[in-house]
């Protein structure tokens, strides 16, 4: 069963995306996963935009099937709806919009720039900062909803004992505590401008990704390959060379940054 909101409008936020397509914000204090209630939300038939925040998940969901770890109230952990009436090969456009505008966010609000690591991951050096989590609900060939999660780690600065080293947060690249209202509100206001021109976002996506030209590991189900990440095509997908002219297209997978290529 899930818990009542704990708040249902939030005003002051309210004012800030009035003019959004974000106009709708359900804050919880406490959900599984903000993903999954809001995948149900957009199956029952709610509107594009609809914003579902949580201070805790207790069954945070990350990609590749892996839980998505965070502190009571120390994280943003936002979702939202979005209907974008486009196809399955250009989805990943609408979480690369997600990530860029995040960026610009924490940018603006935290006051350093994060880069991001193939797909989506937000980093500080190769330390992850955010993580984002597109689940969409097809059909008849069309993308009918894509829930866009993201988790950020805010004002986090004692992680467990396997996140040390690889994850950093807002508060200890900046010196500060972080606003975590303040930045959904950044966020939100610069994605509805990154979705009204995702070639735009792409464009900013290629420039932030610290991927490319990288020597790179990419772990696999079906096992790891090592080259250079050599450039992401139209379906967003990883092109990676193994050898001389032999490139390797990874639709989905974890990369890990090596030395940087010559
Ligand atoms: C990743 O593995 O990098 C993606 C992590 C995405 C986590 C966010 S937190 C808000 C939203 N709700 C979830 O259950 N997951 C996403």
């Amino acid at each position: 069963m899930t818990e009542a909101p704990a708040t249902w409008s939030v005003p002051d936020l309210g004012e800030r995306v009035a003019d959004t397509r974000f106009g709708h914000i359900r804050w919880f204090s406490t959900l599984d996963s903000t993903n999954r209630y809001l995948l149900e939300e957009a199956r029952g038939g709610a509107d594009a935009g609809l914003v579902v925040v949580a201070d805790h998940q207790e069954a945070g969901r990350g990609r590749l099937g892996r839980v998505w770890q965070s502190t009571p109230d120390a994280s943003l952990l936002v979702s939202v709806l979005v209907r974008p009436l486009t196809t399955v090969a250009r989805v990943h456009l609408v979480t690369v919009a997600a990530a860029v505008a995040m960026a610009e966010a924490v940018g603006r609000v935290a006051g350093f720039e994060p880069s991001i690591k193939w797909p989506n991951d937000l980093v500080v050096g190769d330390r992850k900062l955010a993580g984002v989590l597109a689940e969409a609900e097809l059909g008849g060939g069309e993308v009918r909803a894509v829930v866009v999660g993201i988790g950020v780690n805010v004002n986090w600065e004692q992680f467990p004992s396997e996140l040390g080293g690889l994850a950093t947060s807002c508060s200890l690249e900046s010196g500060r505590v972080v606003d975590r209202r303040e930045l959904l509100a950044e966020y939100l206001v610069r994605f509805d401008a990154t979705l009204d021109d995702v070639d735009a976002a792409a464009t900013s996506y290629r420039r932030r990704l610290a991927t490319l030209g990288r020597r790179v590991r990419v772990e696999l189900p079906s096992g790891t390959l090592e080259g250079v990440a050599v450039d992401v095509d139209y379906f967003g997908q990883l092109l990676v060379e193994t050898g001389p002219g032999c490139i390797e297209e990874i639709a989905a997978g974890d990369v890990v940054h090596l030395r940087t290529a010559h």
